[in-house]
């Protein structure tokens, strides 16, 4: 049909008679002569149709927005002074001698370059919002990016290895996606929250080095970063440890970084223990490209006769931070109010400051509505370890270190982004040194904090059951600005160890039985030391593309409820349906359209 794609003509075609098929991006009429920019994959050129050619101009002028054509032309160079430097093709146009509708289009429901289209519509009429340019590119990126990290775990001996979608629940923390079984009544499949089991089992089997670009469901409270169907980069390896695996696996993003967008990652990555990177910034997922860090100063409030500090400073489970705001007395009392109530999300209970006036002045230099409670010796180690200057602002969190570490990490980030205080570039790192367990005060019992199939370090083995919050886990988290991009770890391959480990998440030895028999058997019949980790794909992606929204470097996402605004996914089915399922719902559907 055509010779060349629009968006790839340029001044070395002139001359050239091309061939080119795509779609009206828009049409202009100056009176005798039309301009068509025609647009395809990669990229807009535009077509000139002068009146020489009658029919060819009669077609021309029946031409509307989407339209889709089939062009000849000649390759020219454009006029002097009516060059586009704003597109690649701006030095060239093509003349057109044929045009040939292939297709015509209704008009649109939103422009392609309206940029104050709802979300909504562009989910309602998702392929032609995959029309425009941004939403080309970011799949094109995804697609590129997917291929580098082919080549570099195919050049590195691994194998691509397909798991099943209709399995067992799998337990990584969040609600399953069920599928009724029509030949075992009253049985469902789960659909995978990821590969996890399975990879392990294929290491048992021997197959050493395993990777796969894979679907996983998980039924959980969405945000911008959080699909309930998204895409892993799964990955396991045998007989390699943490170190080996962090290795090969950095060696991955740098080289996908280099490749597809010619960035040279600083090598090696930096790493941080989960404790640090809780204490600097109150989250295991430090974006380090914002320098502001939480200070402590619980042991210098211990006396003071201010309740909100001296009871967190007394409490062995309660944080005092302090966060110091570069030029922070520039905040209005209003700007301060809206942080006060933005911690508030997190359970934070105030937000005490200190504004810096002049340091030079003493206690009159300092302004503050929780000055008076302050003793100097208080003051002066508060303004010593955060490094105060004049013009800064220090805010403090005081309660329990779990609320102080959220609020004051997400208070912390929220003014990075707003301030200008947010560094430019890629800052990735690991964290690593995770706690084995973390204590579900709400349900009263210990929870993985990664999976339960998670390795303790070597010398917490013995210490599960006696010391559950101390032990550390052999688990990693790669971290991209701000984001956790990955994460993994070295199993149990000891059934002893992986009884344990139930046993301290209150997994009866029946329950343990049923629900990963084939996992403890399979440890029996000669499991090799393995570990592994998993990409968020579409997160990475994300970044990459400076994408607002994983939603935006997916083709067909689902909505912040998780349905579908295209298909009406998910939709009612038919009592015929239903009754082969073994099905009887507890209420009427909502629809009765598709009943038969
Ligand atoms: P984890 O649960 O950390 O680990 O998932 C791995 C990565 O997947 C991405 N991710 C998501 N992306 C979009 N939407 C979601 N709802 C979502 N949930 C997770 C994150 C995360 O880092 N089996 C283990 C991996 C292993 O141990 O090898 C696992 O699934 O970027
Ligand atoms: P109050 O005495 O409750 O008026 O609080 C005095 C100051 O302390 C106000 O600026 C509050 O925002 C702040 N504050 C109250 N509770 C906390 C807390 N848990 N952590 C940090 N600051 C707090």
């Amino acid at each position: 049909m055509r010779t060349h794609y629009c968006g790839q003509i340029n001044e070395q075609h002139i001359d050239q008679t091309i061939t080119l098929c795509g779609w009206a991006h828009r049409r202009r009429d100056h009176g005798g002569v039309i301009f068509i920019d025609l647009r395809d994959r990669e990229g807009l050129v535009q077509v000139v149709y002068g009146p020489d050619i009658k029919d060819v101009f009669a077609t021309a002028e029946r031409v509307r927005s989407e339209y889709v054509l089939k062009v000849t032309g000649k390759v020219r160079r454009r006029p002097a002074g009516l060059e586009n430097p704003h597109i690649a093709t701006g030095h060239i146009e093509v003349d057109g001698l044929t045009l040939e509708i292939l297709n015509r289009a209704e008009t649109p429901p939103f422009m392609l370059d309206d940029e104050t289209v709802t979300e909504e519509n562009r989910l309602r009429f998702r392929y032609m919002d995959l029309r425009r340019p941004m939403m080309q590119q970011n799949l094109k990126l995804r697609s590129k990016v997917a291929r580098y990290f082919r080549h570099y775990l195919d050049d590195h001996g691994f194998m691509e290895i397909e798991t099943p979608m209709l399995t067992r629940a799998t337990p990584e923390g969040a609600r399953d996606y069920l599928v009724p079984s029509r030949t075992h009544p009253g049985d469902f499949f789960a659909l995978p929250q990821s590969p996890q089991l399975f990879k392990q089992l294929l290491m048992m089997a021997g197959m050493d080095r395993y990777y796969q670009i894979v679907r996983c469901f998980r039924d959980e409270d969405l945000r911008a970063d959080r699909q309930p169907e998204f895409t892993q980069l799964d990955i396991e390896t045998s007989f390699l440890d943490e170190e080996q695996i962090m290795n090969l696996m950095e060696g991955m993003i740098r080289e996908v970084f280099a490749k597809v967008l010619e960035i040279p990652l600083h090598q090696p990555f930096p790493r941080m223990t989960y404790a640090e990177a809780m204490r600097r910034y109150g989250s295991d997922k430090p974006d380090l490209r914002i320098s502001l860090e939480l200070v402590d100063v619980a042991d210098v409030m211990q006396g003071v006769e201010f309740k909100v500090f001296s009871g967190p400073a007394n409490d062995p489970e309660g944080r005092i931070a302090a966060l110091c705001v570069p030029k922070g007395c520039e905040l209005t009392r209003k700007e301060i109010d809206d942080y006060t109530a933005y911690v508030a999300i997190f359970g934070a209970k105030g937000l005490a400051y200190i504004k810096i006036n002049d340091i030079s002045k003493g206690r009159e230099g300092l302004q503050s509505p929780i000055l008076k409670f302050l003793p100097d010796a208080a003051i002066s180690a508060i303004l010593s370890r955060t490094a105060a200057k004049n013009g800064d602002l220090i805010f403090f969190g005081a309660d329990k270190a779990k609320i102080v570490n959220e609020a004051l990490g997400a208070l912390r980030v929220k003014l990075g982004h707003e301030k200008g205080l947010l560094e430019h570039g890629w800052k990735p790192m690991w964290v690593i040194d995770f706690p084995m367990f973390e204590f579900d005060a709400g349900e009263k019992r210990w929870v993985a904090l990664h999976h339960p199939f998670t390795a303790p370090k070597e010398a917490d083995i013995d210490r599960l059951s006696t010391h559950p919050g101390e032990c550390i886990s052999r688990a990693y988290d790669m971290v991209l600005n701000g984001t956790e991009i990955g994460g993994g770890s070295i199993r149990i391959f000891r059934t002893e160890t992986q009884q344990q480990v139930f046993q301290q998440l209150g997994i009866s030895a029946e329950e343990a039985q049923d629900k990963f028999g084939f996992l403890l058997e399979a440890l029996k019949y000669g499991c090799p030391p393995h570990g592994g980790i998993a990409f968020g794909l579409d997160r990475l992606i994300m970044l990459m593309a400076g994408a607002p929204s994983i939603r935006d470097v997916m083709a067909f996402p689902k909505t912040q409820s998780a349905s579908c605004l295209m298909t009406h996914a998910p939709s009612a089915v038919g009592d015929k349906q239903l009754r082969e399922l073994h099905i009887r719902l507890r209420q009427a559907q909502k629809t009765t359209e598709n009943q038969p």
